[in-house]
């Protein structure tokens, strides 16, 4: 290295072609040659046509399953069917043929750049000694040169196909990968039309029905599932969720309730063995932030509650409703011992007094659980009497706890 001339001035490298200057390059990077062999010697040769076609077609099938992406994405049923539903089987291929098709892009993307390079590159071993220290103009000069031969002995540059369809192929390939966030951005302040899961925005529930005159039910979850008729499961008749009397609960129990309105109801006298409620239980399951701890308090206990200002006749008897959801950071709050009336969040060990309006007494949640206001119909069936008067969850946005 030490043996070659590195004072050029600017005009001699000005004069010098590219291959000299990459010739230059490689004597000043001290990198020996040790082997080279171009995989086409003949431009043109027809293997190298054969070669081109094989690459150009794992390119195109990226560039093709890209598309299928996009397009299932887009047009494919994806919306929930149950079983019996008509579109149940297309519905059920959504994500299998999301995962398929983008997984396919980005594969035969990779062969395509792989085959390219086995098939295009030169075969070629360098060995090179690192120098220390930043680098000089003739090495910044010839570097440039460097990557300018790199782009020609590459071939790309005259293979404008295989180009195009390798960076459709990785254009479609990003795409397929950035295109689902899409499906996550939405704006949590718009409502739509107000169901047993809220209106969509973070401050309403199932239970805000109560306070919309509608008679909202504390649902006990019964875990049923679609039973066997006519020799095919269906969910007719099957009713996950089912009203509760006062007297279901044990005294120092807990049961986690959802809600329920009149036309959900498919229990007691009024059951009908043709009704499918099935659905609209499992929305009511499923509503984010429907879930609430209904405790019986043991009596004795229950007379040493006390009350929150604005929240003294929310509770019936002995009867204690908090919302499920951890004012920290969202988990269910599925633990309650009934020996210290302390209701435990598993996650990170906050601990809510059940006789303190739900008040927290270790660990990092700071507000507490908001109580929903309850008593019992004319036929004994416990119900809401009004919604939440804040709202469940995190504290992410002003509370008054
Ligand atoms: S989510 Fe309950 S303690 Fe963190």
């Amino acid at each position: 290295m030490s043996d070659v001339n590195r004072n050029y001035t600017n005009e001699e490298l000005d004069k010098m072609s590219n291959d000299e200057l990459a010739r230059l390059g490689t004597e000043l990077d001290g990198v020996t040659v040790a082997y080279r062999k171009e995989r086409f010697p003949v431009a043109g040769d027809p293997a190298e046509k054969r070669a081109e076609r094989k690459v150009a077609t794992f390119f195109a099938l990226s560039v093709l399953m890209g598309i299928a992406f996009i397009a299932v994405y887009l047009f494919w049923p994806w919306t929930y069917k149950h079983m019996e539903q008509e579109g149940l089987w297309t519905y059920t291929l959504y994500t299998p043929l999301l995962g398929v098709t983008g997984g396919l892009a980005l594969v035969f993307m990779g062969i395509g750049i792989a085959s390219y390079t086995k098939t295009f590159i030169p075969e070629e071993i360098s060995v090179q000694t690192r120098h220390d220290g930043p680098s000089d103009e003739v090495d910044r000069r010839t570097l440039v040169a460097l990557l300018n031969d790199s782009w020609q002995t590459s071939t790309l540059g005259r293979r404008p196909v295989i180009a195009g369809l390798a960076g459709a192929g990785a254009v479609l390939a990003g795409i397929s990968i950035i295109l689902p966030l899409g499906g996550i951005v939405k704006n949590p302040w718009k409502p739509k039309a107000m169901g047993i899961q809220g209106d969509g925005t973070l401050w309403t529930t199932g239970w805000t029905l109560a306070s919309q005159g509608e008679t909202v039910y504390l649902g006990r979850d019964t875990a049923a599932i679609a039973e066997k008729h006519d020799g095919h499961y269906s969910t007719k008749g099957v009713s996950r969720l089912v009203r509760m009397r006062a007297e279901d609960l044990d005294a120092g129990a807990m049961e986690t309730v959802f809600p329920m309105t009149e036309d959900m109801i498919n229990d007691g006298d009024v059951y009908d063995a043709n009704r499918d409620v099935y659905e609209e239980h499992m929305h009511s399951i499923h509503g984010p932030r429907n879930a609430v701890m209904l405790i019986r308090l043991r009596h004795a206990d229950a007379l040493k509650a006390i009350p929150r200002e604005g929240q003294e006749d929310f509770h019936y008897g002995d009867y204690f409703a908090y919302s499920k959801i951890c004012t920290h950071i969202g988990c269910p709050t599925s633990l309650y011992e009934q020996q210290t009336n302390r209701i435990l969040c598993p996650c990170h060990q906050s601990q809510f007094d059940a006789l303190q309006y739900g008040k927290p007494v270790f660990g990092p949640a700071a507000r507490a659980l908001p109580q929903l206001p309850i008593t019992v119909d004319k036929e004994g069936y416990l119900i809401a009497k009004g919604d939440f008067i804040e709202p469940v969850g995190p504290a992410f946005w002003e509370r008054r706890s």
